[in-house]
């Protein structure tokens, strides 16, 4: 008895081991930050492959250093080439972990692309509701613009060219920015409506950001925080574009579909190699 016992336990573990290996996890794709490459996102593969063994994981080998300052809907539909057979193979969809701008990459495919099957998507330190505050390749490719004048640049047809531009929000110029962001207006908004139901596809929106990122400005827009026009940080639920439901973010709230980390000690060139970021954020949503 006793042994017989055993062995169908040993059986019953088998059969459910050789389930959990057919019926896998999702693929997961990986899209990379600004000034940076595939390269960059290799220990978030790893982390991945150890924590769930079979799972298909694809590191997007584009829009790589230089590229990466391309313009958004540039790298978008350049990315949605590269990934739309992967996409497509992938019956019960896919999950994607973007960092920093490689979120706002992975934002606008998702907005503009109705075929697109994203389950969870993991938006890790992107600056989500806009940036507004100075960073490195700004100094470096603007020397002569501060953070309070570089709309003059940004919100232009020239600049819309430049990604970083794309995403810029300067909470003093609002006009300026709904007339010129060809980018993040447009995702923000939800004048188009397909976007937002596009959006709201996703099963599961994760947002990870925290106060010690500093790139980021502010960092709570890793959670779709922004300022006001007095320049104080107001959260999501604050924003026009919740209240309004103007791309689905409401909705996916109201319906429970929205995971805000708030994590401190982490820089910002820092989150995609924590593996207890990945742990406590990251890995409950790869399913
Ligand atoms: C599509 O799926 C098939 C079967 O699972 C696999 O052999 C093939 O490599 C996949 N193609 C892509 C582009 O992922
Ligand atoms: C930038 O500022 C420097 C010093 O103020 C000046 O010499 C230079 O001409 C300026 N460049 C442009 C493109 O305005
Ligand atoms: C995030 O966490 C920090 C430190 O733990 C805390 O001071 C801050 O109020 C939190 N902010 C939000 C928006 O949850
Ligand atoms: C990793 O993340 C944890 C929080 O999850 C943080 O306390 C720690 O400082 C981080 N380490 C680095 C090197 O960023």
């Amino acid at each position: 008895m006793r042994v017989m016992a055993k062995s169908s336990s040993v059986a019953l573990l088998v059969v459910l081991l050789y389930f959990r290996m057919v019926v896998g996890y999702r693929p997961v794709l990986l899209m990379h930050g600004i000034a940076d490459n595939y390269k960059s996102m290799e220990g978030m593969v790893t982390f991945i492959k150890d924590a769930h063994p079979g799972t298909p994981v694809y590191n997007i080998d584009a829009f790589n250093d230089a590229d990466s300052f391309l313009k958004m809907w540039d790298q978008v539909d350049g990315v949605q080439k590269k990934i739309s057979p992967i996409i497509s193979n992938a019956t019960d969809g896919v999950n994607l972990i973007c960092y920093s701008q490689g979120g706002m990459v992975c934002r606008g495919f998702i907005e503009a692309f109705p075929d697109h099957n994203v389950k969870s998507f993991i938006s890790l330190s992107s600056p989500q509701a806009g940036q507004f505050g100075d960073t490195d390749y700004l100094d470096f490719f603007l020397p002569n613009f501060t953070r309070d004048n570089v709309y003059r640049f940004c919100f232009s047809e020239v600049g819309q060219y430049v990604s970083f531009c794309d995403y810029w929000n300067d909470p003093l110029h609002q006009s300026e920015y709904e007339k010129c962001s060809d980018f993040l207006y447009p995702l923000n908004s939800g004048k188009q409506p397909d976007y937002k139901s596009n959006f709201m596809t996703v099963e599961e929106l994760v947002l990870i950001g925290g106060p010690d990122d500093g790139v980021i400005t502010p960092w709570q827009s890793s959670h779709f925080g922004f300022y006001d026009d007095k320049l104080d940080v107001q959260p999501y639920q604050s924003q026009g574009f919740y209240i309004s439901d103007a791309f689905g973010l409401k909705t996916l709230d109201e319906e429970g579909r929205i995971h805000v980390y708030n994590i401190s000690g982490v820089e910002h060139t820092h989150w995609h190699t924590n593996k207890t970021v990945f742990d406590l954020c990251i890995e409950p949503w790869l399913k």
